[in-house]
């Protein structure tokens, strides 16, 4: 099995593309938190083998560390280890030349750049995967007086990478020291030995050609897949100054959390330098914020270098809280490891107290069922690619948790950022997460071996994470290929005991299924009535449906926003009927809706290459599908009521928006009519509206039209914790142009209202920002959206017009100016980036023809703590 990050210790002229096997491989990085400083290192090829891991006996047994007696957890050694960011003052040379990464290069003309960073402009829509598939330069200069000018000359240092798409070869001054397969995990290189006290050339080469590395199998290209995979340095890089011996990881597992003795089982595992024989001392500590609740100090006494492991358990932890959806506690487990004349090294891990099972009548969490209710995401973003940083990673958990009230999410279809990631822990919104992969499984060994390392490196990265509760250890829709499903499995359970593995699978039979959870992806719809349907759960097993709606590769069965009213209304519809349907026997572990947000896809061509199944786009903007999921909340949290539809004129017979295929009758003067054959949805006018509130009050152009109560009588919604309400709406004449007023009661009283206007003579345009500040580190990002609004804030879609964007102040705008409006169908977002060490105020205005104009403001500040940069 090739390594990942391979060392290669060798002149890059001299690097074959499959270097000989070292034990001094380079180590992915740490992604566990914020202030973890610590470095983790590869379990190497040889290692691997040697255990037997490609037969199937599983993963290597490191070295135990012999653990001395008990010491005085009080004592307090300084860390000696540095983080330093290294995401700005990159050098991007384009394409490739031959001697690019060489010292001697001149890169005079390269263009500075920040990370993350895709290699390709791209647009929201058009993504041509050959303006990428190509290899690429990306060159770093720093001064190394900072790293070596450490007390300790026998610190060790590194270069960590959050994730490189595809392949990519690290140069440290002309040595080429490491490379590493694959997009989606991290990987790192140890340039101790080859840094210099003055200016240091670090280079990577990267290779974003369509190369057969999971998910891209032998023999296929870029539309074997439905994601597309921009190439770049699209996540954070660090370098780390650590000691002789530190910590390559730590995983840290609470145990018996229901009892009255939970306990936290660690696994340190030490990289050690050191002459053999060496003696030096672990300090474990769980803390609550700065409290101590528990620690264990050891004396450690390695015989060898190399990687060795060190367990211990922390136990007497009296009460502690529990981590859950509603209250997600964390705690940190930091491990302090000392060896004397080396100096300390200290590593962190968030950890949180919760037992999460999944049984043949639901998933349990704290040993209470909890109905799984949620979303897959792609991380994909317009004009971006993958190359968004900790805020907008971090945005999309809050949308999902906060707004569109999931409990979990999907990283569908490889492991997602640690930001993302980060954040999910700190909402309570559980993750399914899986290996990198897409339908095809090839024969060839290496790429099979490539599959076991990634769900290796992957449970390694997680696997402290309160919020992962399934391993996709079975590559999405994949067939049975049972050496290979036996082997990730045995891998993951070996690193990991406590969580089960699964593979969402695209057929409804257990003939070739070997996992622990059922996952299926759940697509029926019976096409005469147009509503959803599910399979029935098989008995006696865990069932979780991992996809379902979604959409089809033909139109018209696509939600973009210049779809008809009527398909976008559908998406809500059969949102709501899978969630209920799935609530209706408590076997279905739970839903997860596809999808959270489009994204771009090969698999798209007639639908300008991108998946318009979200139920917010691909900027993040709800779209009516994303009722449903709003309405989903306690109103006593927050009132909601959501229409899902638009209050306008239908267009006049003829004026179809642009790629938009009409295909429900939509009445003169009428807003949306749903024809599904549902009897709850008898009546032909019926308007879906999404509410929490038990009773709405709903007033035409000032007179009551109806008084409406939510769907108690179809299995379809009356599921659902708030099922939606029908409300047959009276048509209206051009010449009226009334208000619509809903007002939504709960126990009698009145808690919230919604007014939507028809008059587009009031209509305006609208700008809002995520942030009020952003940090000036040049990597740091926010979101604008500008749409087209009624007189009272709601969507109105509007098919003309370019709008125009006009940025003052130290930002550089991420999207297309001036944007297609109308095409998109009324409303749009771009992102700002700061830029580097300039502070100041940012202002991004907007014009568009016949509404006017917008302007939001955005300050740009100096981190006032953080990461050094060298
Ligand atoms: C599923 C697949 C998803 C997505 C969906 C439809 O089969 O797992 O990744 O492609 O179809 O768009």
């Amino acid at each position: 099995m090739p390594r990942q990050a391979k060392a290669m210790g060798a002149d890059l002229t001299s690097a074959s593309p499959d270097p000989p096997d070292s034990d001094a491989a380079p180590r992915p990085a740490d992604p566990g938190t914020e202030h973890a400083a610590g470095t983790k290192r590869r379990i190497s090829r040889r290692a691997l083998v040697q255990a037997g891991l490609i037969g199937g006996a599983g993963v290597a047994a490191l070295p135990l560390v012999a653990l001395v007696g008990s010491m005085s957890p009080t004592s307090e050694p300084q860390p000696t280890n540095l983080s330093f960011s290294l995401n700005t003052d990159w050098l991007f040379g384009g394409q490739y030349m031959a001697g690019s990464e060489s010292l001697f290069y001149d890169d005079s003309s390269f263009a500075p750049v920040a990370l993350p960073y895709t290699v390709a402009p791209l647009s929201w829509r058009y993504w041509d995967a050959d303006a990428w598939q190509q290899q690429w330069i990306y060159r770093r200069h720093f001064d190394g007086g900072a790293l070596l000018n450490s007390d300790r000359p026998g610190n060790r240092i590194f270069v960590d990478f959050d994730g490189v798409m595809v392949n990519a070869t690290v140069v440290i001054n002309d040595r080429a020291v490491a490379s590493h397969q694959g997009g989606y995990l991290p990987f790192s290189a140890e340039l101790t030995g080859h840094v210099t006290a003055g200016d240091n050339l670090l280079a990577v080469v990267v290779d974003s050609r369509c190369l057969p590395v999971p998910p891209i199998s032998y023999g296929h290209g870029t539309f074997s897949i439905d994601y597309f995979q921009p190439g770049g340095i699209y996540r954070d890089v660090r370098l780390q100054v650590v000691p002789q011996a530190f910590l390559s990881d730590l995983f840290a597992l609470p145990v018996d959390v229901l009892s009255s003795q939970p306990r936290v089982d660690v696994e340190c595992t030490i990289d050690s330098a050191l002459p053999p024989s060496a003696d030096g001392t672990l300090l474990v500590e769980l803390l609550d914020g700065s409290r101590l609740i528990a620690a264990q100090a050891v004396t450690v006494s390695l015989t060898s270098t190399g990687l060795s492991v060190a367990k211990l358990s922390l136990t007497g932890l009296g009460p502690v809280s529990l981590w859950s959806t509603e209250t997600p506690k964390l705690y940190t487990v930091q491990a302090t490891l000392t060896f004397p004349g080396a100096g300390s090294h200290v590593l962190t891990r968030r950890i949180g107290f919760r037992e999460a099972s999944f049984e043949p009548d639901g998933f349990y969490l704290n040993g209470e069922r909890l109905q799984l209710f949620g979303l897959n995401r792609h991380q994909l973003f317009p004009y971006a690619g993958m190359a968004m940083p900790a805020r907008v990673q971090r945005k999309d958990a809050e949308i999902l948790k906060n707004e569109f009230n999931c409990n979990m999410v999907r990283c569908s279809h490889y492991p997602q950022s640690p930001h993302f990631l980060d954040a999910c822990d700190e909402l309570g919104l559980l993750v399914w997460e899986e290996a990198p992969g897409w339908h095809d499984v090839s024969t060839n060994p290496a790429w099979q071996d490539l599959v076991v390392q990634n769900v290796h490196d992957m449970v390694i990265r997680d696997r402290s994470r309160p919020s992962v509760i399934v391993w996709g250890t079975r590559l999405n829709e994949t067939r049975y290929v049972p050496g290979l499903w036996a082997t990730t499995r045995q891998v993951a359970a070996q690193l990991d005991g406590s969580r089960p593995s699964s593979g969402a699978l695209a057929h409804h039979s257990m003939i070739g299924w070997s996992e622990d959870l059922f996952a299926y992806d759940d697509y029926h719809r019976n096409w005469k009535t147009g509503t959803a349907w599910l399979e029935p759960p098989f008995a006696g097993v865990p069932y979780l449906i991992t996809e379902s709606v979604g959409v089809y590769d033909v139109r018209p069965h696509h939600f973009a926003w210049t779809d008809p009213p009527a398909q976008l209304a559908d998406q809500a519809v059969l949102h709501a009927q899978v969630h209920s349907l799935a609530r209706s026997d408590p076997a279905y572990s739970g839903l997860l809706g596809w999808a959270g947000f489009d994204y771009a896809s090969p698999m798209a061509l007639d639908r300008d290459l991108v998946k318009w199944a979200g139920v917010a786009d691909g900027f993040r903007i709800p779209k009516p599908g994303a009722a449903i999921y709003q309405s989903q909340v306690d109103p006593g949290i927050r009132p909601v009521i959501a229409p899902t539809f638009f209050w306008e004129l239908a267009p006049p017979p003829g004026s179809a928006p642009p790629r938009a295929q009409p295909h429900a009758s939509i009445g003169a003067g009428q807003v949306r009519v749903l024809s599904h054959g549902d009897t709850a949805q008898a009546s032909p006018a019926a308007m879906m509206i999404a509410s929490n509130c038990e009773r709405l009050e709903v007033y035409v152009g000032g007179a009551h039209v109806a008084t409406a109560l939510p769907v108690t009588d179809s299995r379809l919604y009356s599921h659902l914790a708030y099922p939606p309400f029908l409300v047959p709406l009276p048509a209206f004449a051009p010449s009226d142009m009334p208000d619509l007023l809903i007002e939504g009661y709960v126990g009698g009283q009145q808690v919230t209202q919604i007014r939507m206007a028809s008059d587009p003579a009031r209509d305006t345009l609208a700008m809002a920002v995520d942030d009020a500040s952003i940090y000036a580190d040049g990597s740091d990002v926010t979101r604008v959206v500008f749409r087209a609004i009624d007189a009272y804030g709601n969507q109105r879609r509007y098919q003309s017009g370019e709008l125009t964007l006009t940025l003052t102040g130290p930002a550089a705008l991420i999207g297309d100016n001036p944007f297609a409006f109308g095409e998109y169908g009324g409303l749009g977002a771009v992102w700002l980036r700061s830029l580097a060490g300039q502070p100041g105020l940012i202002t991004l205005s907007a014009a568009l023809p016949k509404l006017g104009q917008a302007e939001i403001r955005v300050r740009s500040v100096l981190p006032d703590r953080g990461t050094q940069v060298v």
